[in-house]
């Protein structure tokens, strides 16, 4: 038998030398060959014909000249079109023109003397060009692979790489083991809407694609894997917005025998070693707020600390004035006790002049009032404060109560040019309405560093258990339903009667979430190990003992069999490239993303399936197409 070694292969055009980001000055004298796009075309009319070629790692610059090269050469670079692919070899020069600073190769160029057109390409929708005007993202997405070729995004995609090389690299060196869990899994109620998928060979049963891999690795930790990472896909049938997809990756971690501090320890080092990788930046060591004081200052589980704007509640003040919105919202559960979901409230936001509010028109600030409707707040408030230190506009005259104005004055440290919004309403439609409204404030006087330019870091804990859905009436867990009581609330949690809605609600969670710039980067909890505590979970939520037992049997039969203490926590890694590459739209840092109506427009998916497919699956379709007028 004979065998040939690739030095004996027949010479090939396309056997590059270097790239295109390669050549230096101490390449002159030397031949190279240089394979990629035609990334432009240029005749001054000099005799010389300059072509610059690109592939993912640069731009190099190509040199025809007319005078001295053979014709049949010159007619083959004059026929190059835009993203033509070539293969061009040739001697490597100090640039004639003067170098280009612009570009890592700009001090180099290749005379070249051979030329190989690889694949002539058709005429492209768009040049895959930076400096060209950005083509709308429709056609970007039709065209997904011109897109990436585009160098900002052959930017975001190595920087994707590089997130997901640190962690395995960080999470190796800690002892986690990285193991695949299923995607064909099962329905499990976790929170949003799942996809499913049915089965050929059980007529009739489906398999789920996961939300995340909670219960699997909570099930690695009691089969004693102790620590587990994962870069894993997900699926949420939930609507896309600019941070959210449906289908998206975590950086998925679980450690057994641990606490929240021993977690979030572990984790804050890694988005040090992250950030240092990635940026040069140093991160220092991570606040910690807790969800009451984020609720309370900032409206927002996850606050945006790149700016004040704070909020602060005034309601034993309101109480004492004329105003009835004021009055007639305290009135509601007044005697409940603090931060009771339904107790009624009275907050305001100090908007000072410097900070932008000299921004604040009358034109936004009355827009405000439509804008929190959708928030379910009645409208916002307003009062000014005048140079003499009075209060003007909207509601100043109710306001003006013996003790009141000293005492708003004093608590909310107005200045002269301050404009004050207030909310008055329960305390979840208040704070949640005061909340949007600051970051929207934010938006309208432009504070706050651009993106990718400041990192305010922030954990976010004690997080309630539960809240009810205001639609249903029903409670849901915060986090998800596996997570833990904090330590020191275990048996409170035990001992609350599952009607006692105070009680329930005033239960703390080992929650924890991992917040930058105002964006939930990461979110975990240590777990439920004890299935009577489980058991609990399952009936607040709603779900009977027989209908737990469908559901989670695998779960609760697991913690029986030797559960250790264990807890975890997900980093969205699509958010984390956005964040380190600087962009807002989510798309922009997934290779094939899908549209906010969830299509992939390059594939055109979802598609029809043949009848057969759907006959082979047991399944029918109830869709009737809308009949055209
Ligand atoms: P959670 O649902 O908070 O937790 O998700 C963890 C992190 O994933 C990111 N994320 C998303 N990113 C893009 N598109 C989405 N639709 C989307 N949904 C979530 C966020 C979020 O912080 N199993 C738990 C984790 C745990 O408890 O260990 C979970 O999935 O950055």
């Amino acid at each position: 038998m004979s065998t040939t070694t690739a030095a004996q292969l027949p010479p090939s055009p396309y056997r590059r030398t270097h790239t295109c980001g390669q050549l230096r000055p101490d390449h002159v004298g030397q031949r190279a060959t240089v394979c990629g796009w035609v990334n432009s075309y240029r005749d001054h009319g000099t005799g010389l014909v300059f072509i610059d070629i690109r592939d993912r790692f640069g731009l190099t610059q190509l040199v025809f000249e007319r005078e001295s090269a053979p014709q049949e050469l010159v007619d083959a670079a004059d026929k190059l079109r835009g993203e033509d692919v070539i293969a061009a070899t040739g001697e490597v020069r100090i640039r004639v023109g003067g170098p280009n600073p612009k570009l890592a190769t700009g001090e180099v160029e290749v005379v070249v003397s051979t030329l190989s057109v690889l694949n002539k390409a058709d005429n492209p929708p768009f040049a895959p060009d930076d400096l060209a005007a950005l083509p709308n993202e429709e056609l970007r997405l039709r065209h997904r692979y011109l897109d990436l070729r585009r160098p900002k995004m052959q930017k975001i995609l190595a920087s994707r790489h590089r997130v997901t090389k640190v962690a395995r690299d960080y999470f190796d060196e800690n002892g986690f083991l990285e193991i695949e869990t299923p995607v064909l899994y099962k329905s499990t109620p976790e929170g949003a809407r799942e996809f499913i998928v049915p089965s050929r060979v059980n007529p009739g049963l489906w398999y789920a694609l996961p939300q995340s891999p909670q219960l699997f690795k909570q099930i690695l930790m009691v089969s004693g894997c102790d620590r587990y990472m994962q870069i894993c896909r997900c699926f949420r049938d939930e609507d896309p917005r600019a941070d959210r997809q449906a289908e998206f990756s975590q950086i998925d971690l679980e450690m057994s025998f641990v606490q929240r501090e021993d977690i979030m320890a572990m984790m804050e080092g890694f988005a040090r070693r992250l950030w240092k990788a990635a940026l040069g930046v140093d991160v220092p060591p991570i606040r910690v707020m807790s969800y009451r004081e984020a609720m309370e200052k900032y409206g927002i589980d996850r606050p945006d600390l790149r700016y004040e704007l704070t909020i602060t509640d005034i309601s034993d003040i309101a109480v004492r004035t004329d105003f009835k919105v004021f009055r007639d919202a305290l009135a509601q559960h007044a005697g409940a006790p603090p931060y009771y979901s339904k107790k009624g409230v009275v907050k305001a936001i100090r908007v000072p002049p410097g900070a932008g509010g000299a921004k604040l028109t009358r034109k936004l600030t009355d827009g405000y009032t439509e804008w929190v409707k959708t928030f379910g707040a009645g409208g916002v408030p307003v009062i000014k404060v005048n140079d003499a230190g009075g209060f003007e506009t909207g509601i100043a005259k109710f306001l003006d109560v013996p003790g009141v104005k000293d005492d708003l004055v004093r608590r909310l440290g107005l200045q002269p040019g301050d404009t004050v919004l207030f909310a008055a309403d329960s305390y979840s439609v208040a704070t949640k309405a005061l909340g949007e409204l600051r970051q929207k404030v934010a938006r309208d006087i432009g504070l706050g560093p651009e993106w990718g330019k400041a990192w305010e870091f922030l954990w976010v804990v004690d997080f309630p258990m539960f809240e009810k859905n205001k639609d249903t009436g029903k409670w849901v867990a915060m986090h998800h339903p596996f997570t833990a009581p904090r330590f020191d609330q275990q048996q409170a949690f035990v001992d609350a009667g599952v009607d006692d809605e105070v009680a329930i609600e005033s239960v703390v969670s080992a929650g924890y979430d991992l917040v930058l710039n105002g964006s939930e980067i990461a979110g975990g909890s240590i777990r439920i190990h004890n299935p009577a505590v489980q058991s609990k979970v399952f009936s607040l939520l709603g779900l009977t003992p027989e209908q737990a037992k469908e559901k989670f049997s695998f779960l609760l039969e697991a913690l029986r069999f030797g559960a250790p203490p264990h807890g975890g926590i997900a980093f969205g890694l699509d958010r984390l490239v956005m964040h380190l590459c600087g962009t807002e739209n989510i798309r922009d840092v997934i290779a094939f993303p899908k549209t906010q109506t969830g299509a992939d427009l390059m594939t055109q998916a979802p598609s029809p399936v043949t009848d057969a497919q759907m006959r082979d699956l047991h399944v029918q379709s109830t869709w009737v197409p809308p009949t055209r007028a």
